[in-house]
């Protein structure tokens, strides 16, 4: 019987499980023996491998997270770290194994197809920065996470006048910034991939108030040159000058652990079945993804190392929602 290993890799993203249950079951059901590796890259390496069954990937669909584990592991950037999990891949006599995650991830599967391994990437992070897939397996939850924190806090921000600033994960990429700041209906959007400086982000946090709204409110991305830390810097030098304060909220990894909802649910079970699709029709070397709505395989070459930039049209339509 031919045998599937599955990994998660990186940061753990919303809809990671429904992938693997998606993966252990289609895969049975497609005549597979399939084995999950625990820990990630660190677990390949370790040899962490155990059989999975129907039952063990049951009641985890409506879970964060991932079950097994996930490592960011460097090890497994050397040569030798690399060398020791292909051993590991031949010594279980694995004829595909599945790699779900973001973009070091996937950069790591590449350097695994360089060397011969038949490997699948499955398109998941909350960043929503990998190229190749519309969206990713995690981001709409991430962004579901930092609704519910914006429209909290605009009720607190309208009640005593006062200017908030939240931060969001993405890494490098302003796309979960841009959504969530659009959605929730933000103020200021401050994202990487548009310059701005702290007087600025000050003059259109007050123009919001002398245009009578009652909550003023900034959503800025980690990767921004002025982020959270930056700016409440800037607001405690300058705030008397200003004449307002500001509260800075971080949502750091609350935004990763929520649970995830119908869209990273389906999204999941969608590419962790079109990864076993690809592999028992012997397609190697690719990822899946969502292009224009239909699931699509990208070469794993034109994926690594690269980055999907942030649709920055939706900043100017920002821009002008905010008035
Ligand atoms: O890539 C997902 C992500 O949550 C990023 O948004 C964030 O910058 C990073 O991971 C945080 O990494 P860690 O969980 O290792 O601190």
């Amino acid at each position: 019987m031919q045998r599937l290993a599955v990994l998660t890799s990186g940061g753990d993203a919303p809809g990671m499980n429904a992938a693997i249950r998606a993966v252990v079951r289609v895969g049975i059901a497609r005549g597979f023996e399939v084995l999950g590796v625990q820990h990630g890259y660190a677990g390949l390496i370790g040899g962490e491998f155990r059989a999975l069954g129907p039952r063990d990937v049951g009641g985890i669909i409506q879970l964060g997270g991932t079950v097994l584990g996930t490592t960011r592991c460097e090890q497994f950037k050397t040569d030798a770290g690399c060398t020791q999990a292909l051993e590991q891949l031949q010594a279980q006599r694995i004829s595909g194994l599945i790699v779900i995650g973001g973009n070091g991830s996937q950069t790591g599967a590449w350097e695994l197809r360089r060397r011969g391994v038949p490997v699948i990437g499955v398109a998941s992070t909350i960043d929503n920065d990998l190229y190749g897939s519309d969206v990713t397996i995690g981001c709409m939850t991430a962004i579901d996470v930092a609704l519910e924190a914006i429209d909290r806090l605009k009720v607190t921000a309208s009640s005593l006048d006062r200017a908030f600033l939240v931060e969001v994960m993405g890494r490098k990429s302003g796309h979960l910034a841009l959504v969530a700041g659009i959605a929730g209906g933000c103020e200021v959007i401050v994202i990487p991939e548009i310059e701005t400086d702290p007087e600025t982000i000050a003059r259109q946090l007050r123009a919001a108030y002398e245009r009578g709204k009652r909550h003023a409110l900034a959503i800025v991305a980690e990767g921004a040159k002025y982020d959270a830390d930056a700016l409440t810097r800037f607001f405690g030098e300058h705030g008397e000058r200003l004449g307002f304060d500001l509260r800075v909220t971080r949502l750091g990894h609350v935004q990763r652990g929520g649970a995830p909802g119908a869209f990273d649910r389906m999204l999941g079970t969608q590419l962790g079945a079109a990864a076993v699709a690809a592999a028992a029709e012997g397609r190697f070397g690719v990822i899946v993804g969502l292009r224009n709505g239909q699931v699509a395989e990208t070469p794993l070459q034109d994926v690594a190392g690269r980055m999907k930039p942030a649709d920055t049209g939706l900043f100017e339509l920002a821009q002008m929602l905010a008035m």
